[in-house]
């Protein structure tokens, strides 16, 4: 494929409705762990929606790289707890490690842990295994050809060092193993340990050149060798300069979750994360942030500060026709007769809350299994009153992380209550919520409010800031009031009780 064609394919992800190899999961399996996106360690969620156009957002900084930018490569996902930040980052990153090779450079997306974004050598080591995982998957030929690779890089670099014949010789063996065991995960720290224990029996004279080769040519195999001997302090920049094949060679992004959690007082998160983001890193290495409302702030602060238009995505609910995707490719997944009525009403009962939708589902499959994987003769309002209690647990939890706060937030709830769909300014919710106006006390509160997703800031406000309920269900939770009756399968779309709380 072209340049020219990869480029125009950018912007042009489309979520068609059908199954994917991520929908591939066991019945008993789904029901076990439909909580949060990051109970599945393979990546990709099962029956992940809708969200287009974020996907096609992110691609467009893919595309940035493509054209060759380094600076400013970040992305920020953030929204409310349960929005589903965790799920679309997994989303990203499958949907980059599939995109076509651009000059022979294959995508590399990377995991990094938030205490692993403050080292080069961490993010070194991360990227090598994410490498030699895929190594591992691609197959035979591919780890023969890697295997060339590395050893054609060892007898270049050891040629002029005849003293050093054993030590290659053993390396250039050592390459076999790699490539051999790269279906072994639990091999890998033994394999680290033989690694270093050659370069420490190398002769002095040779040992630093013979660590710059392996570091080159064993990174595919996800052995990491760390700082040259007698060079410890190695910043991004060096550890990019020691191992072309990595960061030349493809196109990597890290992907960091709840990054509100990053420390922006870490002065070595901040140097490594905005190196990269300045482009002056030596390669182009872009970065995917996921994390709660106050992310951008924490990122800010560590210089991560003015990003170019549509990088920073707020998670709205799913649209209902999304959110019906859902359930139609779970009741495709696992052979459900007669569900077709069902997908509507369990979408609209969630309001296309991404985690309300997989608990609904979760509910409504453990009842069809029940009547033998015929929704016909499964008890419908029965799985939507079990998707409600799902719901409210998911609540309670959410309350108890407010646990100083549970009257103030009660007392905001109320407040919202008379004005539905509209939002109030700092000095309102402050009031409302009982607290003085004295700044830090208030403070506190916000943002335990945000991050709990009872508030969220409404994008241009203009001067003054304003905050809305991002999940009016969660603020009825609060002010514990009785749900919307079950609707009837069937029942007219759209058909609404008044006096009672919004379902969502
Ligand atoms: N677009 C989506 N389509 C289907 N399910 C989703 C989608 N987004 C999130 N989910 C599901 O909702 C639940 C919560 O998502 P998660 O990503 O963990 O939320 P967050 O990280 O924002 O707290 C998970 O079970 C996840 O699989
Ligand atoms: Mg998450």
């Amino acid at each position: 494929m072209t340049l020219k064609e990869i480029r125009g394919m950018m912007s042009q992800y489309v979520d068609n409705g059908a199954l994917r190899p991520q929908d591939r999961v066991g019945l008993d399996a789904y029901l076990r762990t439909t909580d949060r996106a990051g109970a599945w360690p393979a990546g990709a969620q099962p029956f992940f929606s809708g969200r287009e156009a974020n996907i096609n957002a992110f691609r467009d900084m893919l595309r940035c790289m493509l054209d060759g930018e380094r600076m400013n490569l970040a992305f920020i996902v953030h929204g409310a707890p349960g929005a589903g930040k965790s799920a679309l980052l997994h989303q990203l990153a499958a949907d980059m490690g599939g995109l076509p090779e651009a000059n022979g450079q294959p995508w590399l997306p990377v995991r990094l842990a938030r205490s692993d974004a403050a080292s080069p050598h961490a993010a070194e080591r991360a990227a090598n295994r994410a490498m030699a995982a895929r190594l591992a998957q691609q197959g035979a030929e591919a780890i023969r050809q890697a295997a060339e690779r590395a050893q054609a890089v060892i007898q270049r670099a050891l040629d002029d060092h005849p003293e050093a014949s054993g030590a290659r010789t053993e390396a250039l063996s050592l390459v076999n193993d790699l490539g051999d065991g790269l279906s072994d995960p639990s091999g890998a720290d033994d394999r680290d340990w033989r690694v270093r224990d050659l370069v420490d029996r190398a002769g002095s004279g040779v040992r630093r050149t013979l660590h710059g080769a392996l570091r080159r040519g064993f990174g595919a195999f996800g052995v990491s060798m760390g700082p040259a001997p007698d060079l410890p302090d190695e910043g991004i920049a060096d550890v990019v300069a020691a191992n072309p094949g990595l960061w030349q060679e493809h196109k990597i992004v890290f992907f960091v979750d709840e990054a509100q959690n990053l420390n922006p007082n870490s002065e070595s998160a901040k140097d490594l994360l905005q190196t990269i983001y300045q482009g002056d890193a030596g390669a182009a290495v872009g970065l995917c942030f996921g994390g709660l409302p106050d992310t951008e702030d924490i990122l800010m602060k560590m210089g991560i500060s003015r990003l170019p238009d549509g990088r920073i995505q707020g998670l709205a609910p799913l649209p209902v026709g999304d959110a019906e995707k859902v359930v139609r490719r779970g009741f495709k997944q696992f052979g459900v007769r007669g569900g077709g009525g069902w997908a509507r009403p369990l979408a609209e009962r969630s309001c296309g809350w991404p985690q309300h939708i997989q608990r609904h589902l979760a509910a409504a499959l453990a009842a069809i299994q029940d009547a033998g994987m015929d929704a016909g003769r499964a008890d419908f309002a029965q799985a939507v009153r079990e998707g409600d209690l799902r719901r409210e647990d998911y609540y309670r939890c959410r309350r108890r992380s407010m646990r100083d706060y549970v009257d103030a937030a009660v007392g905001v709830s109320e407040a919202f209550a008379q004005m539905p769909g509209g939002s109030l300014r700092n000095p309102e919710i402050a009031r409302a919520a009982g607290l003085s106006d004295d700044p830090e006390g208030y403070r506190d509160f916000r943002l335990a409010a945000i991050r709990a997703g009872l508030l969220a800031e409404v994008a241009d406000s203009g001067g003054t800031e304003r905050y809305r309920v991002p999940i009016p269900s969660f603020a009825a939770f609060l002010r514990e009031e009785p749900l919307e009756p079950i609707p009837l399968l069937g029942e007219p779309v759209g058909a609404k009780h008044p006096a009672q709380r919004p379902a969502n």
